[in-house]
């Protein structure tokens, strides 16, 4: 037996499995993508396939240099050339008008293009290695958490792939903000790391898909009161950020990033949230539902002052850093990590919807079937 393989021996074998129509699950700076060659149709349909993902939500293509955005964009404004300049390598997704030789197949069937240039060097080398043009979701099954750490790629799709290029933890833990650049004003359709007010330093004009404001579904967990205002509102079901307005990003509607536990979002000041917050898990202890919480160092004080312990069978901690930055990073690790614990309540508490805060939230209400309970 040899030495295990090097990075170099690793990323050319994994260029070969893609230029050979294979798939490789790789770490970028957001989440971990799930590659096949973007201009191989066959491969398209297998990414597909690997994520139970339904054939109308199209693949994201990943690029390594900015001369081969010209390679799959039939017509390049100004504005991506912008907004490349400003953000690019990194955590930014452009909707362009597609090159007419990329594969409908990869695009979902749509005559639009999403591209990206990721930062990751890994990512970049592995987009090199493969001929430069990987078309890659995020490496989860169909409805989970984006994965956010290589072992939950391995859970989700083992056996559905050639590779996996585990890298530990990525830098991120969001997905890429996606801008469309395909309609008269630059549109924002998924919000992420670079925010609205990032982007309107390069394009003043630019604006947020009206369904990430939609009003989200406020109830309570008592089963009447849900059953009520999901009547009352009438929008409730797989699209929670729905009003009567379609999102435009096909992937938007589909049910998201839910762990197998129930979401529940407080909204509300630090007090009431802890109040209430004790009350529910000394219910579910009562009545033997596991439970788990994600918190603030501040939150978790205030609880320790008002019990002696936290009557949860989960206690995620989110550290001393600011909590919106702390939530986007480490979301869907713990989401994951509560599956893995067989929690079945999910406990947390809302984050601004500003700033980072627009694409922590967005997430959250998707995880947790939109309701959010205002105290
Ligand atoms: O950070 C990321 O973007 C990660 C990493 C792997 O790069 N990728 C990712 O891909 O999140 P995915 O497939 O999970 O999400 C892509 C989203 C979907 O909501 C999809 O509907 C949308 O982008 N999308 C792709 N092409 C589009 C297009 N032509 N028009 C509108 N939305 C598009
Ligand atoms: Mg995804």
């Amino acid at each position: 037996m040899g030495d295990p393989p090097g990075q170099d021996e690793i990323l050319k074998k994994a260029g070969e499995i893609l230029k050979s129509g294979g798939l490789v699950a790789f770490p970028t700076e957001t989440v971990y993508g799930l590659g096949g060659d973007a201009f191989n149709p066959a491969s398209s349909k297998r990414i597909y396939a690997a994520k139970g993902r339904p054939s109308d939500n199209p693949l994201i293509v990943h690029i390594c240099r900015l001369s081969d955005l010209e390679k799959t964009a039939a017509f390049i404004p100004k504005e991506a050339y912008e907004l490349a300049e400003a953000f690019w390598p990194g955590p930014l997704t452009m909707i362009l008008q597609k090159d007419p030789l990329l594969p409908s197949e990869t695009t979902g069937g749509l005559q639009t293009v999403a591209v990206r240039f990721p930062s990751h060097p890994l990512a970049q080398a592995l987009i090199d290695a493969a001929g430069g043009f990987v078309a890659a979701p995020s490496a989860n099954t169909s409805g989970r958490p984006s994965p956010t750490v290589g072992k939950y790629v391995y859970e989700d799709l083992s056996g559905r792939i050639d590779m996996l290029i585990d890298d530990g933890q990525v830098g991120l833990g969001l997905e890429s903000t996606i801008v469309d650049l395909t309609e008269e004003v630059p549109m924002i359709l998924r919000p992420g790391f670079i925010t609205e007010a990032m982007l309107r330093k390069v394009l003043p004009d630019i604006c947020l898909d009206p369904a990430l404001l939609a009003k989200a579904v406020t109830a309570d967990l008592d089963p009447q009161a849900i059953k009520a205002s999901d009547t009352a509102d009438g929008s409730l079901g797989d699209n929670p950020d729905a009003d009567h307005t379609g999102p435009k990003a096909p992937g938007m509607k589909y049910k998201h990033y839910a762990p197998q536990g129930e979401v529940i979002i407080f909204e509300g000041d630090e007090k009431k949230v802890s109040e209430r917050l004790l009350f529910e898990l000394q219910k579910d202890r009562k009545k033997g539902i596991r439970s788990g919480v994600i918190l603030s160092d501040q939150m978790l004080d205030r609880l320790k002052g008002q019990e002696e312990e936290i009557p949860a069978d989960s206690v995620k901690c989110l550290g001393s850093s600011d909590d919106t930055e702390a939530m986007a990073h480490m979301l869907f690790r713990f989401l994951r990590e509560f599956d893995d614990e067989k929690i079945e309540r999910i406990y947390v508490r809302a984050v601004a919807q500003e700033g980072l805060g627009l694409a922590v939230m967005n997430r959250l209400k998707k995880a947790a079937g939109g309701r959010i309970i205002a105290l």
